[in-house]
């Protein structure tokens, strides 16, 4: 990247001809022409973050009802802040930032990603206050926005997922946008019948939406974006090409979508065939990160252990959810308990994947854009490195409280124990506050201080922005 503007610090400005239509037109030098500009990604991440805060104070606020009756309102639109305001925004955000490098194809229209952030925050935030607040009409205004953002993420991802030959990253891709698809229908079905009662949700019709919504969609999204992000944060080459990818998204979305057929309309059939066939996808998804991890190049760090924790809560989310289904006919509030506390790890599963990857994302986006303005050093007046970007000890302190958050919330909703939620939930607004403040204060005092003194030489790409762009 010897290409800096000896006055300015700045890259040169990049040839028209060079500048596709849906990417970054202001991208330096070594970063591929496929990826958007950085604010669309964290723009996503920074409401993702403003979720994960809200939701758990809500989840302190609502710890009784949480424990006595999960399906209340006040708990409903806790459990959006999480699902919609934490989560799918994240994973929202890693679509758009993935989708491009790993097809290799831009987006159709970055003014799309922007009108899909935005519709998305306010469907989810307006969700929340519709149901906590008793207002059927603005729930199902959310509704109406959820699915216009879900229409808007899909017409700009589909052409470049019509890409052929790129395996289990792009069918994971592909069968997410069918998940976000129905699970938006199923919200917009959801918020409607609020309005108009046309017929009775039962729990188990509400486990079915958490069923689609956190595995036939996020969790697929998370499986398929694994098998590149993996190989890349762990440097682990696994020599033989193995379909073990393809079956975890594969089993997983139809296993999900099944099983939900089978709780929401009562058929056991369904709902047995289901959890099976989940049941093998997870367990491709978890032996596919094993052998990640034995074939890797990188010692223990703070990614690993948070990657491994992550998968680890898929084993409370089976055991409880089968507990669950065991014991709901005949003591049916500790059955609900259970049912809460299996989708809450879920929750967790994802939750700490996303945030142990925003750590490796967020540097790699910032990366790039401080390079975009001209910062060409690290405080230490060395080249720029990803590690400049954020504190390594304040990542700890986020995965102690992430893992903290999620194990209290679990482990306080299926016991029934309103002190154990409360706790969970600070802890979780806790690793929120944390979190943000690391991925953004660092780089954002960074940008400040060494601006003013970037006239530096030029800093070569860093082989790990080379496999992020291009793996
Ligand atoms: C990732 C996406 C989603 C997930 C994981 C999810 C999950 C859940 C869960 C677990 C419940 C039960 C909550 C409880 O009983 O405390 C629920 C209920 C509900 N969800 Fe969602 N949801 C998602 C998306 C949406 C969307 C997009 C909407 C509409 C905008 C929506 C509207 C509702 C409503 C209105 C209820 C309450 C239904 C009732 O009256 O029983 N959800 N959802």
């Amino acid at each position: 990247m010897g290409d800096t503007d000896s006055t300015s610090g700045a890259p040169p400005r990049r040839p028209a001809a060079d500048r596709l239509p849906g990417s970054w037109g202001a991208r330096p030098t070594g970063v591929p022409a496929t990826v958007p500009p950085p604010y669309l990604p964290l723009g996503f991440l920074a409401a993702a973050a403003v979720g994960l805060v809200a939701c758990g104070v809500a989840v302190a606020l609502v710890r009784t009802s949480a424990t006595t009756d999960p399906t209340a309102d006040p708990v409903v639109a806790a459990v959006h802040l999480g699902v919609l305001a934490t989560l799918a925004t994240g994973i929202l955000g890693a679509l758009h930032q993935f989708t491009p490098v790993i097809t290799g194809r831009p987006l159709r229209s970055v003014r799309r990603g922007v009108a899909t952030l935005v519709t998305w925050v306010l469907a989810s935030w307006l969700l929340v206050a519709g149901v906590a607040g008793g207002y059927p009409a603005i729930a199902a205004l959310s509704g109406v926005l959820a699915l216009l953002a879900i229409v808007l993420v899909v017409t700009n991802l589909a052409g470049p997922l019509r890409v052929a030959g790129k395996g289990a990253p792009v069918l994971g891709l592909r069968l997410s946008l069918v998940g976000a698809v129905l699970t938006s229908l199923l919200g917009m079905t959801f918020v409607l019948d609020r309005r108009e009662s046309w017929f009775g949700l039962s729990g188990h019709a509400d486990v079915a939406m958490g069923v689609v919504g956190l595995v036939a969609w996020l969790g697929v999204t998370y499986m398929g974006v694994a098998q590149k992000l993996w190989p890349m944060f762990l440097l682990a080459h696994v020599p033989t090409r193995r379909p073990v990818g393809t079956y975890a998204v594969s089993l997983s979305f139809a296993g999900s979508t099944t099983l939900a057929v089978g709780l929401g309309w009562g058929i056991s059939a369904a709902g047995v065939l289901g959890a099976a066939t989940l049941a093998a996808g997870v367990a491709a998804h978890v032996g596919s990160l094993l052998i990640h991890v034995r074939h890797r190049r990188r010692g223990v760090d703070v990614y690993l252990v948070v990657t491994l924790t992550s998968a680890g809560w898929l084993v409370p989310a089976a055991g409880l959810g089968l507990a669950s289904e065991l014991v709901v006919g005949s003591h049916h509030h500790v059955g609900v308990a259970l049912a809460a506390g299996a989708l809450a790890a879920v929750g967790g599963w994802l939750l700490e994947a996303l945030v142990g990857h925003a750590h490796k994302v967020v540097p790699f986006i910032v990366w790039s854009m401080l390079r975009a303005w001209g910062v060409a050093q690290g405080p230490a007046g060395r080249p720029l490195m990803f590690s400049d970007l954020y504190n390594a000890t304040a990542f700890v302190a986020s995965y102690v409280t992430t893992t903290l958050g999620i194990a209290g919330l679990c482990a306080g909703l299926a016991s029934a124990v309103p002190a154990l939620v409360a706790t969970g939930g600070v802890l979780l607004a806790l690793s929120g506050l944390v979190t943000a403040a690391n991925l953004a204060i660092v780089p954002w005092r960074l940008a400040h201080t060494v601006a003013t003194r970037a006239t530096g030489p030029a800093v070569p790409p860093s082989p790990g922005h080379d496999l992020v762009a291009s793996r």
